[in-house]
């Protein structure tokens, strides 16, 4: 039985796929978050390692909030790049694989092809200019033992997410205004605990863009689960202009997800499916409890 230890496995949205997947999946299960003690102290971090001695790592934890790097762009950069690095140096003296989790805001979305993993990255922003430095300091220091997996656009259980965000603002308002001119690759998190899975039982080292197939809008997507979700919201597409953030995003961030459909031997199901999945498990249970009272 193989040893994992994820980061963020408690409380992460995708922490907590991986922890759910990986026990299914008759791992032996670790996780390891600020509850436990400070991630940051390389020397809380480099016991907690060797007391767990895991097979395989997987690197959950990170700065996600996207604005508010902009003005933490230190804080940011510990999580980003710092753990990382401290991650992959303290693990070079072992033979423990690390899964590190990176994303498609490291492109800065020019063109309208999906971006393969060869790529040039050229990020637009505090969050991902700090992912590609992690990324960076992981394939430097063990690159044999270790792999990049760049997703995108998350949803899930286990903590708030966009899809959650927009189903929640339709039970009080007639009409939300939702970004239409930026496009990206939706991805279900227990889909992708799913594909890390086997990327860390095939020891499969390098970079990995792991998404659901297909593409949409902000919008597109939001249109998508208020339908599915059974709403009678109407969703209004909206310029980027109209909506604006601090952080600059990339206005096409699709990832190529043909290396991975290579490796498990099958595209990725398409995200229209994985969120089906996510809405019906996740909210029509609820709806329909309701309707009995
Ligand atoms: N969400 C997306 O749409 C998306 C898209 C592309 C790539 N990604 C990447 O996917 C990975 C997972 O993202 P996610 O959405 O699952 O993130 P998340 O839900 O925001 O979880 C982040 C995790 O990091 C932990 N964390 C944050 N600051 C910490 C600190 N100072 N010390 C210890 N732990 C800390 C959090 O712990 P607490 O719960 O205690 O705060 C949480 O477990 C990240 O690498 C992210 O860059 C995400």
């Amino acid at each position: 039985m193989s040893k994992a230890l994820i980061l963020g496995g408690d409380t992460g949205l995708l922490g907590q796929a991986l922890t759910m997947v990986l026990d299914k999946s008759n791992w032996n299960v670790e996780t390891l978050g600020r509850r436990n003690g400070n991630l940051l102290d390389p020397q809380f971090l480099q016991a907690s390692l060797e007391k767990i001695s895991p097979d395989v790592v997987f690197n959950a934890v990170a700065w996600t909030a996207v604005d508010d790097a902009e003005d933490h762009p230190e804080e940011a950069g510990i999580l980003n790049r710092t753990l990382p690095h401290s991650l992959a140096r303290i693990l070079s003296k072992s033979k423990t694989f690390l899964v590190h989790i990176s994303t498609d805001f490291v492109f800065s979305g020019a063109g309208y092809t999906p971006h393969k993993e060869e790529d040039e990255p050229q990020p637009t922003s505090v969050y991902g200019r700090t992912k590609l430095e992690g990324e960076k300091a992981v394939l430097a220091l063990i690159p044999e033992r270790s792999c990049i997996v760049r997703t995108a656009w998350l949803f899930g259980p286990g903590r708030k997410n966009f899809v959650d965000t927009i189903i929640s603002a339709c039970k009080h308002r007639d009409t939300i205004k939702v970004v239409h001119d930026q496009t990206g690759s939706p991805t279900y998190t227990l889909d992708l605990a799913h594909w890390c899975r086997v990327i860390a039982e095939k020891r499969a080292s390098g970079i990995w863009h792991a998404v659901n197939s297909g593409q949409a809008s902000w919008c597109e997507l939001a249109c998508e689960a208020v339908s599915l979700a059974g709403a009678s919201c109407r969703v209004e597409p909206i310029a980027t202009s109209e909506w604006p953030q601090k952080a600059k995003r990339p206005v096409f961030s699709v990832l190529d997800n043909g290396k991975l459909a290579a490796l498990i031997g099958k595209p990725p199901r398409p995200w229209t499916q994985a969120l089906r999945e996510y809405i019906f498990s996740t909210y029509l249970p609820a709806q329909q409890g309701e309707d009995a009272c």
